[in-house]
């Protein structure tokens, strides 16, 4: 009887492992087996459109020299750096304290290239703009799968 306990007991465990499989294994994910813990990377890879989305808006903003559009794309960017923080790569996912450096340079040059619109000086902010490009290659070199 107890040894019958114990087979029951292990194959719900692998029911659950099972499921676990299924219920992760779809989507478009194409990095292989999917676990909860990889959540913070499932959130990166759908913050990415927007960041690029959101540059190239800033980008089109300084060359009309549009003050209010460079603002709020700026802006969505910004507000999603602390998530980005916390997001993890696939690869070299242990070097966390240069991940951040990246983040970190990506929202400097991005604040600069708008400080540097706001006064007035949009020859200047468009050279900015370019390290803020530069920020996006140099994490992707280094963290992007
Ligand atoms: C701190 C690191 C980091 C920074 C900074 C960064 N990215 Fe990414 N990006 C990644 C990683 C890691 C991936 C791969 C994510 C994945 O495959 O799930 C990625 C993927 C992408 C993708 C492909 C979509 C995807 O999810 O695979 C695009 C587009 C993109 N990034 C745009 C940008 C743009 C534009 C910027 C700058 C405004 C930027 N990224 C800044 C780390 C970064």
């Amino acid at each position: 009887m107890r040894k019958r306990g114990a087979v029951i007991t292990l194959s719900l465990v692998m029911g659950s492992l099972t499921l676990y499989g299924v219920a992760f294994a779809h989507g478009t994910e194409k990095h292989g087996k999917m676990v909860p813990a990889d959540a913070q990377m499932k959130k990166l890879h759908a913050m990415m459109p927007m960041f690029s989305l959101a540059s190239a808006g800033m980008e089109t903003a300084l060359e009309k020299g549009d003050m209010a559009v460079l603002g709020t794309e700026a802006e969505k960017i910004t507000t999603a750096i602390p998530d980005l923080k916390k997001s993890k790569p696939h690869k070299n996912i242990k070097q966390r304290e240069k991940y951040v450096e990246h983040v970190t340079n990506l929202e400097k040059m991005v604040i600069a290239t708008v400080s540097l619109a706001k006064n007035g000086d949009f020859a200047e902010a468009k050279v900015t703009f370019k390290k803020v490009e530069e920020a996006c290659a140099a994490c992707h070199a280094k963290f992007r799968g």
